[in-house]
């Protein structure tokens, strides 16, 4: 009898000790393991938009803001065409002939901004031409600045692009997807960005998708209501819009 009272007790012991160890670790993990809680995140763009937030992304998805401004932003070097080209070989190569729409345009390490450079600078918004190229960098329409050292690189320039910059893929197309068409920056078939889609009736996009595509900038009050597809940044857009029609 007395052995088995010492046994019961034994295992009560290993048992308690054990469920307290197990208890311990895991409360010493749950923050990385559980919640995923970043720490020691040293990106500067990243910490920006982190600031005020506790690395909680269960908590902290609505806190976190929009991510890209023109003042702090990815900065884009070289090669960015160049990787997406890994799949789409065809489209950079081809100059987008080669996919599903007839579109055409240059796009990667040699698509220099050319005779686009001094009207991406100049270009505000629609019929404003008043911009100077120290700040004319538009997060919305961005471009490379044709540099491979990334020491070289800034995400808080505003600086607009000068005669080593090229247009890459990302310049009209978002990477993560967005509200528009063929995951588009801007509703490619749109003249007015006040007219983009959703229309009255339209499915496929809900709530603030759109808001969100923009980086949270509110584009009529920003630009006006007269604002035309972002395209203008570097060209006059035509009055149906850009492809079907262009
Ligand atoms: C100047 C803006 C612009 C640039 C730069 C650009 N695209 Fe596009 N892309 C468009 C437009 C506009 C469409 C929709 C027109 C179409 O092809 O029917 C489109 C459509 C697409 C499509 C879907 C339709 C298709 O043709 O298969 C893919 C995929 C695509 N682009 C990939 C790329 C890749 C990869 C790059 C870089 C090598 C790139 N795009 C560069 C504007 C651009
Ligand atoms: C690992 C391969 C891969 C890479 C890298 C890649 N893509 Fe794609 N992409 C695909 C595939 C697959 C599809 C879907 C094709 C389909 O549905 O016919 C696609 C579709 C697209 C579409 C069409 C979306 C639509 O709504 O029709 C666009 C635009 C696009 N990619 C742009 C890009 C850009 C820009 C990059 C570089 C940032 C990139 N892709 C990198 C594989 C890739
Ligand atoms: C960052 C500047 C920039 C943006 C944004 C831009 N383009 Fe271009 N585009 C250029 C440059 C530079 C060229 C090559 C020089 C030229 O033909 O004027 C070009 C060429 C073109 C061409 C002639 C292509 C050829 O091979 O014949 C078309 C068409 C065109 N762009 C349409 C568009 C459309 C549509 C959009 C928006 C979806 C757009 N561009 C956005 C800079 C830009």
């Amino acid at each position: 009898m007395r052995d088995i009272i010492q046994m019961i007790v034994v295992l009560a012991v290993l048992g308690a000790a054990s469920g307290g160890g197990l208890a311990l670790v895991k409360s010493g993990t749950a923050e990385k393991i559980e919640y995923q809680q970043l720490k020691f995140v040293k990106g500067p763009a990243i910490l920006a938009i982190m600031e005020g937030c506790s690395n909680d992304p269960i908590v902290d998805r609505f806190k976190i803001p929009y991510g890209e401004s023109d003042a702090s932003h990815v900065d884009y070097g070289s090669g960015m065409s160049e990787w997406c080209a890994n799949c789409h070989n065809g489209i950079l190569n081809s100059e987008h002939k080669s996919g599903s729409g007839l579109f055409e345009h240059p796009a990667g390490n040699n698509a220099y901004l050319d005779s686009a450079v001094s009207r991406y600078n100049s270009y505000i918004k629609t019929g404003d031409f008043s911009g100077v190229q120290a700040t004319a960098y538009l997060a919305l329409v961005p471009f490379e600045r044709g540099v491979y050292d990334p020491a070289q690189l800034n995400p808080t320039s505003t600086e607009g692009p000068d005669n080593t910059s090229r247009i890459m893929c990302l310049t009209c197309h978002r990477a993560h997807a967005s509200a528009f068409q063929y995951a588009g920056r801007w509703d490619f078939g749109a003249e007015l960005v006040a007219d983009s889609h959703p229309a009255a009736g339209d499915g496929g996009v809900s709530g603030t998708d759109p808001y969100y595509s923009y980086y949270g900038r509110d584009m009529v009050s920003e630009f006006g209501a007269s604002q035309r597809n972002l395209c203008e940044k570097c060209h006059d857009v035509p009055r149906d819009g850009y492809p079907p029609g262009w």
